[in-house]
């Protein structure tokens, strides 16, 4: 007979199942006893809200009734029955329960009590089990669905671009190698280097950074395609916005300018995160009360303006601002924080990168709104860029948001073949070994522009969590790859 015939607690509460028989099966929050009766708070996952279970010790024997504690997976078959308590309309009068799996009170380490997000990180294989992070989890599996929905909606492919690569598409250098050669005793050339022709793929391989070259052929033959997939780096950054290992929607279309480029994204975003306000509005409203509570924690002056909620309207709502480079670079030379020396890197000459805190005051301080960063100088951004009219900048973005920065990076690309090739020796970037990425601009080129959400800062958001690591299963970070 099949083992699972129950209805979830999302369902439960959509309609009224009062005087029906139904199965749950779940796991205890809590349970409160008098003589009379125990009362089991049940969550099974499909929802961040409890169903109430009532128990007779008449009816339920009280070697079950013992094993209900905190953590423990049951099955309970019973009657639904209108409650008489507040906050809920209906609860289970059980007639049968049974113990799928036990929980000792004395180890089981997640408490009806407040934990702090670094003692759950400690326990991340048990801390889905909270109501943060359930909401988390669904909110995030809201948002994949909504970034699939909203390419396939548009006639865009979902192209699986290679997890292992031999190029390094950002240039940073940042890379996993990949190899199963013996490290204690590799093969050497003559000159007493590696040998990666012994090597598995006979050359050096490592983990891919971005799906981005790939991608644009993939656009050369179907137009508009993205990608959504790991990305790994390693960056040894101790931020509360880099990870390891992340995952990155990369959307690349032919025929898109710089300003298509950033009319779609800006699109996108709106659209991802109107889908979570929309279908996510139970977690969203618990995460809100979280996010809440931890400001009230902050100092006044470090206090968002906005709730999450109203944060998220807000960003649905009202245009992103566009201003190139060289004009946030004057607005950040005059400003307070720069006259008075407070940032840690001041702002004196265009040709600068941005630090987190320019851009995090640009967002937050100056115009309050989402902001997207074009133009930047081509010495700061990737060879693939297209250069501007000016020689100088190249057609970059760069997406900020309030209390995340950089959210998204893109740019239309570099189609002229000779100006390409002549970006790729200034910056020492082989061009024998991009055969296959050069073909693009000998063989039917055409203008393209594409860009890379970073999916775990959308996620982060969305949900108001402050620390990436808690937005992700298990997160990997430089001296964490516990789980
Ligand atoms: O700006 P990035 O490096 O751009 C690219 O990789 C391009 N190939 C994208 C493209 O044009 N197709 O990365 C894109 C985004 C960043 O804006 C950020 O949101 C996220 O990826 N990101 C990270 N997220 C978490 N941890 C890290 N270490 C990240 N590095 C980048
Ligand atoms: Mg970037």
């Amino acid at each position: 007979m099949a083992f699972n015939k129950r209805i979830k607690i999302k369902s439960l509460l959509e309609s009224d199942f009062v005087g029906q028989e139904m199965t749950l099966m779940g796991w205890v929050r809590t349970k409160r006893s008098n003589k009379n009766v125990s009362f089991v708070a049940l969550n099974d996952g499909s929802t961040i809200n409890n169903y109430q279970v009532v128990a007779d010790p008449n009816i339920i024997e009280e070697e079950i009734l013992k094993r209900i504690t905190t953590g423990a997976c049951i099955k309970i078959t019973g009657k639904i029955v209108a409650s008489q308590g507040a906050g809920q309309n209906s609860e289970l009068a059980a007639s049968k329960i049974e113990i799928l799996g036990d929980a000792d009170p004395e180890k089981y380490p997640l408490q009806p009590k407040k934990h702090s997000l670094e003692f759950l990180r400690e326990i991340a294989h048990l801390r889905m089990r909270t109501n943060t992070f359930g909401a988390v989890f669904r909110v995030r599996h809201a948002l994949a669905f909504a970034v699939h929905k909203y390419f396939n909606d548009k006639g865009f492919f979902y192209i699986h671009t290679p997890i292992i690569t031999a190029s390094d598409a950002e240039g940073a250098g940042e890379t996993f190698k990949v190899t199963t050669l013996d490290i204690k005793n590799p093969p050497l050339t003559d000159e007493g280097k590696i040998d990666y022709k012994e090597d598995f793929f006979e050359r050096e391989t490592n983990l891919t950074v971005s799906g981005q070259l790939e991608g644009e052929l993939a656009a050369m033959a179907l137009a508009e395609i993205y990608t959504f997939g790991p990305t790994f780096r390693a960056e040894n950054s101790n931020t509360t916005r880099h990870l390891a290992e992340f995952w990155m929607i990369e959307p690349e279309m032919a025929f898109y300018d710089a300003e298509d480029n950033q009319d779609l994204a800006e699109d996108f975003l709106q659209s991802v995160i109107s889908y979570a306000l929309e279908h996510c509005k139970d977690d969203l409203a618990f995460l809100d009360k979280r996010a809440a509570e931890e400001e009230q924690s902050k100092k006044a002056d470090q206090r968002s303006e906005l709730g999450l909620l109203e944060r998220l309207q807000f960003v649905t709502d009202n245009k992103f601002e566009r201003i190139t480079y060289t004009e946030a670079i004057d607005i950040l030379k005059n400003s307070t924080p720069n006259k008075k020396k407070k940032f840690q890197y001041l702002v004196q000459e265009w040709g600068v990168d941005l630090q987190s805190e320019h851009e995090r005051y640009l967002v937050e301080k100056h115009f309050k709104k989402p902001v997207i960063l074009t133009d930047y100088p081509k010495e700061i951004k990737s060879f693939y860029m297209r250069l501007n009219e000016d020689g100088k900048t190249v057609a970059a973005m760069d997406i900020l948001f309030p209390g995340i920065g950089e959210i998204v990076g893109g740019s239309q690309r570099e189609e002229r073949l000779e100006n390409l090739t002549a970006r790729m020796q200034e910056m020492n970037i082989p061009q024998e070994e991009m055969w296959w990425y050069l073909d693009t601009r000998r063989f039917g080129a055409t203008p393209h522009a594409g860009f890379g959400l970073g999916f775990e800062r959308l996620v982060q958001f969305v949900t108001g969590m402050g620390n990436i690591r808690d937005v992700i299963a298990f997160p990997r970070t430089p001296g964490n790859a516990e789980f």
